[in-house]
């Protein structure tokens, strides 16, 4: 037996990579950790690369043969087809290729394959021309629900009440292009109303392992207020949640989806989050989107739920073998909180330092993300919208709510705030 252990490279840099770093640092089998970039707080060797600096990833990761895998978390480098780069570089990585990630890259797709395959999902129209949207936008039932089809940073989804929000939404959306080239194309669909709940499996192309339910929070300010953010904190398990439910997602969504994923020649492998909505008495299930990834706040509350070892799972998800893989899960209760810029989503401050961060209880996670060392002092200061989160684990919600909330009080930087409301309604 060798005791030589892997060097890993995680691509991305925020909350979600931190959690992934801090749940393969717990395997023996893992050595140093590279990030690209990585941020300051997350304890791995920075290596100054963006994460979607691709042809600069795949050069790095193939001129250090002692890194035996590349972990791409977020988003773009995933659209951007990083991991057929790697592969063809001869390089280990885990996520899926960009056919595969498509899912997620373009909602136009994921509808079509869906309706392809009778995945349960919203009822929609695709549209390329701004004033046949108009048109359909006229007569369709409201609320009513515009999607711009490319990545926009989970932020291209607009609920409209009224014939002219939806109206103006279309403009905004086609030919203002508020989010960029991911509004050429639209996807109108019809409003579905129940609870959301994400739910995150491991597939290996053809086998599935679920991960345990989370909630997100995405809005900015308490009591679901205010913009749309990119997650102010999570909770897993999600209570609502019961076994039948799932037994029907799994039947209606997961195999659907992997089995789907396989005759359009795109198996599926890496971390697949499907986004449903359920109704509220548990009997209906609909898709309303796919990530080809972890999420981002939930993988801060779920993987401190794993029991067993994460690298060993990406291990299986590349080779295949998760049928054989012994996954095991907590089943204690989970919550983080993120704490974030003043501001934000909007434009907020940077480089504010983040003080107490020695006083908070073992017991409790920090996980960060926009967070940078100042040369000057040494210590952490802000540098993004989301600065960073705690989370807790214990036997029941209230216990871990209190332990996030009372070390939450104890980390300090101007303009800081945070939602007080998450998991309020457990
Ligand atoms: P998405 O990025 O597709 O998950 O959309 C962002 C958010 O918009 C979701 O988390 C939901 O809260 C909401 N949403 C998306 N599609 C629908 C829909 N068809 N009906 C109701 N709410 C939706
Ligand atoms: N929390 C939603 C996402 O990661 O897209």
């Amino acid at each position: 037996m060798t005791n030589v252990k892997d060097d890993i490279l995680v691509v991305g840099g925020g909350g979600r990579e931190h959690a992934i770093v801090w749940a393969l640092k717990k395997s023996p089998r893992v050595g140093k950790i590279y990030g690209a970039p990585g941020n300051a707080g997350m304890g791995v060797i920075e290596t100054g690369l963006s994460a979607t600096d691709i042809d600069g990833i795949v050069k790095f990761a193939s001129s250090h043969p002692e890194i035996k895998m590349t972990v791409v978390a977020p988003d773009d480098p995933l659209g951007m087809g990083l991991v057929d780069k790697l592969e063809a570089a001869g390089v280990r990585a885990f996520g899926p290729k960009k056919a595969a990630a498509r899912l997620e890259w373009s909602k136009a797709y994921a509808k079509d394959f869906m309706k392809k395959y009778g995945i349960p999902t919203a009822a929609y129209e695709t549209f390329t021309d701004a004033k046949e949207a108009k048109e359909y936008v006229k007569t369709c039932e409201l609320p009513v629900v515009l999607k711009a089809d490319g990545l926009a940073l989970g932020k291209g989804v607009l609920i409209c009440n009224t014939r002219d929000e939806a109206l103006q939404g279309v403009d905004d959306i086609m030919t203002d292009k508020k989010f960029g080239d991911a509004g050429s194309v639209l996807v109108v669909e019809q409003f579905l109303t129940g609870y959301e709940v994400s739910l995150l499996a491991f597939v290996d192309g053809k086998n599935y392992s679920l991960m345990p339910t989370s909630c997100d929070h995405k809005r900015a300010l308490d009591g679901d207020k205010g913009l749309n953010t990119g997650g102010m904190g999570a909770y897993s398990p999600c209570p609502k949640f019961t076994e039948g439910v799932k037994a029907l997602v799994e039947k209606s969504v997961v195999t659907p989806t992997v089995d789907g994923m396989i005759k359009e020649g795109a198996p599926f492998k890496g971390v697949l989050y499907f986004g449903l909505m359920v109704s509220a008495d548990n009997s209906k299930v609909n898709v309303l989107e796919y990530n080809a990834r972890f999420g981002d706040p939930e993988t801060q509350s779920v993987l401190p739920l794993l029991e067993s070892d994460l690298y060993d799972a990406f291990d299986a998800v590349i080779d295949g073998t998760l049928d054989k893989a012994e996954i095991k899960w907590s089943d204690k209760k989970s919550i983080n909180v993120v704490l974030a810029s003043g501001g934000y989503p909007l434009s907020y401050k940077k480089g504010l330092i983040i003080d107490g961060l020695e006083n908070t209880d073992e017991k409790v996670n920090v996980f960060f993300a926009g967070v940078k060392k100042c040369p000057d002092c040494g210590k952490l200061v802000t540098s993004g919208g989301r600065v960073l989160c705690v989370q807790a684990l214990a036997d029941d919600f209230g216990t871990a709510k209190r332990l996030v909330y009372d070390n939450i009080k104890k980390i300090t930087f101007e303009d800081c705030f945070y939602r007080k409301d998450i998991g309020a309604k457990l």
